[in-house]
């Protein structure tokens, strides 16, 4: 496991993308699993910015989305496509028709999850897989308590997860209560892992996950067996270290 501290989320943003331009140079036509959630978006402007400069060519890259609200669908503004196309798709030249993101809409979770398992083994797999951490050591919707052995699977959210949400929507009847997810495991098979963790609310989460022992209580623990994991970490959510 290699840990780059940076000095603010700024500097942690500009490393990361740094990493997967590095990847997308490397390899044009990688597959990089992404994320959504706050802590990524700083990292998605830089590789908008480098894009703009002509120094990344997105064309031949192709994405898979960790995960999706179940029941939401792309156009609406809380649904994880929406967020991935406002926040890079729309601003690159890559290719919609390769960036996956799981099908929101489809109500049979088994074919939703089966389907989007059947893309990533399509794809041989992911080349680097962009990982935010929650303050729970959650990665994708994987809480913890879930195995280590899943692959994409629907799960329900918890009742706080539920409340946190309902402010983005008009009332908490709209709040989904269930999303599909890549599992740990899927997870756990990508060649690369690149996760980024800023905030001093995180900082006692980096300790137990990066430091502490390996269980499914702290999903993001299981990353310490990966043979090739990057976190960028900035001084605040470093700070218990
Ligand atoms: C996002 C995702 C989540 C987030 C995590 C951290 O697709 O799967 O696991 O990465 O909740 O979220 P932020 O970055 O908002 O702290």
């Amino acid at each position: 496991m290699k840990i780059i501290k940076t000095k603010n989320y700024e500097q942690m943003s500009r490393v990361a993308a740094n990493i997967l331009s590095a990847q997308i140079i490397m390899k044009p036509d990688c597959v990089l699993g992404l994320a959504t959630g706050s802590t990524p978006i700083g990292t998605y402007d830089q590789l908008i910015n480098w894009y703009k400069k002509g120094d990344i060519d997105f064309s031949e890259v192709t994405t898979i989305n960790l995960d999706e609200y179940k029941g939401l669908s792309p156009e609406n503004d809380q649904s994880y496509r929406y967020f991935m196309n406002t926040h890079l798709f729309d601003h690159i030249n890559i290719d919609k028709d390769k960036t996956y993101v799981p099908n929101g809409l489809e109500p049979d979770s088994e074919k939703a999850c089966s389907e989007y398992d059947q893309i990533i083994k399509a794809h041989s797999g992911i080349d680097l897989q962009l990982l935010g951490l929650g303050n729970n050591g959650h990665i994708g919707f994987n809480e913890p308590g879930d195995s280590f052995e899943k692959e994409t699977h629907c799960v329900s959210l918890t009742e706080s997860t539920i409340d946190a949400n309902a402010r983005f929507f008009s009332s908490i009847e709209e709040v989904p209560t269930q999303a599909y997810t890549m599992g740990i495991k899927t997870i756990m098979q990508a060649k690369k892992i690149l996760v980024v963790v800023s905030g001093i609310q995180k900082a006692s989460i980096v300790k137990k996950a990066f430091f502490g022992s390996i269980t499914p209580e702290v999903p993001a623990s299981v990353l310490q067996l990966h043979r090739d994991v990057t976190i960028v970490c900035d001084e605040e959510a470093f700070s218990a270290l």
